[in-house]
């Protein structure tokens, strides 16, 4: 019978052409070629009237069996080829693309870089120090000897090699004055020192609302000839109305640290209020900014710098409690739970 000779013939190329089809574009030719609207199976199926009627029904269920064969195997190419792909539906390269969300500066380094800024306008420079240290730049080198009680603060986080996590910037401080010293001298003719360093500290304490045991603090140190208190009262002052608003007033306490003296507690006037007193100042009117002092002769004698003919001022802030009341936010976790909802703010 002609005509089912022709369709074995068919059937033959048809599942070597799908066989051998390697591409998408190779597999829909052979498609359309043997299983299309105008393909070569439904162009047999309409001459199956040719067919002698004793054998139409024969001819017709081999007609069927070809075309189910023909579909499954191509179907099952198809999958296969898809698999290979990396499965799924093909992209569609019409639809718009995903965005990538931009992140943004994370509030404690918008204040960090404010802080920073204002003291580079001033000639200051920035300085950074390790964040792991040892016992001497951390303590001894700023009139912290052995017995001294403050050194509790670095206990918890003690290291191999005696290596401690620095419980305070001040560490860059020594850092900067020794590596001054190594290359200008200590004496006569050393050239001023102005700069400030922002970086991560660590105390052992408990976890709450205005405590953490790693923080941000913002250092700064000035050493010259004839710097005097009147300095350090006239920088700070103008850095809390460049950072806070012009109308801002400051006011110092008499303090006590181990590496200044005399010491001074920096207040500045509420930023809510203004002064009047509110919930954020505890309705005192001033919220305190860190600590500041003429820097202690015993830490320039440690460090080799001439303490008869130099003198200095230091200071020290503590970051997320000024970005905390700069921003209205009321528990130092936020800054480092990562919440986008509440980074995001900023
Ligand atoms: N290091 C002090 C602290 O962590 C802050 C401080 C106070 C730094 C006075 C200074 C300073 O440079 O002069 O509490």
């Amino acid at each position: 019978m002609a005509l089912l000779d022709e369709l074995e013939r068919m059937r033959e190329s048809a599942l070597a052409d799908i066989g051998n089809a390697d591409s998408p574009d190779l597999l829909e030719a052979a498609r359309v070629r043997y299983l299309g609207r105008s393909g070569l199976l439904k162009d047999m199926m309409t001459r199956i009237r040719e067919v002698p009627p004793a054998d139409k029904k024969a001819a017709g269920q081999r007609l069927n069996a070809v075309k189910q064969e023909l579909e499954t195997r191509w179907e099952e190419k198809k999958n296969a080829a898809g698999a290979a792909r990396g499965g799924g539906p093909r992209p569609d390269p019409t639809l718009p693309g995903r965005r990538q969300p931009l992140g943004t500066i994370h509030p404690v380094t918008q204040a960090m870089e404010r802080f920073t800024g204002i003291f580079e306008k001033l000639g200051f420079t920035i300085r950074t120090g390790p964040e792991i240290e040892d016992v001497f730049h951390n303590f001894d080198a700023l009139n912290m000897p052995d017995d001294h009680p403050v050194r509790d603060q670095a206990d918890t986080f003690v290291l191999e090699n005696n290596a401690i996590l620095r419980s305070q910037t001040s560490t860059v401080q020594a850092r900067v004055m020794e590596e001054h010293v190594r290359l200008h001298g200590g004496k006569e003719g050393m050239p001023p020192i102005r700069i400030v360093s922002p970086g991560r500290t660590y105390r052992p304490d408990s976890v709450d609302a205005t405590h953490h045991y790693g923080f941000s603090q913002i250092e700064g140190l000035a050493v010259d000839r004839d710097v005097t208190m009147a300095d350090l009262k006239g920088f700070l002052a103008l850095f809390a109305r460049e950072t806070f608003g012009q109308e801002t007033a400051t006011r110092f306490r008499p303090s006590f640290f181990p590496f200044t003296e005399p010491s001074a507690e920096l207040d500045i006037s509420c930023v809510f209020c203004r002064g009047k007193g509110c919930r954020v100042c505890k309705q005192s009117g001033w919220v305190e900014l860190g600590g500041c002092g003429m820097v202690d002769p015993n830490v320039f004698d440690t460090l080799g710098i001439d303490s008869e003919r130099f003198t200095g001022f230091a200071f020290g802030f503590g970051i997320e409690r000024v970005a905390m009341f700069m921003l209205g936010v009321d528990d130092v976790r936020r800054f480092t739970e990562n919440d986008l909802r509440f980074l995001r703010q900023f």
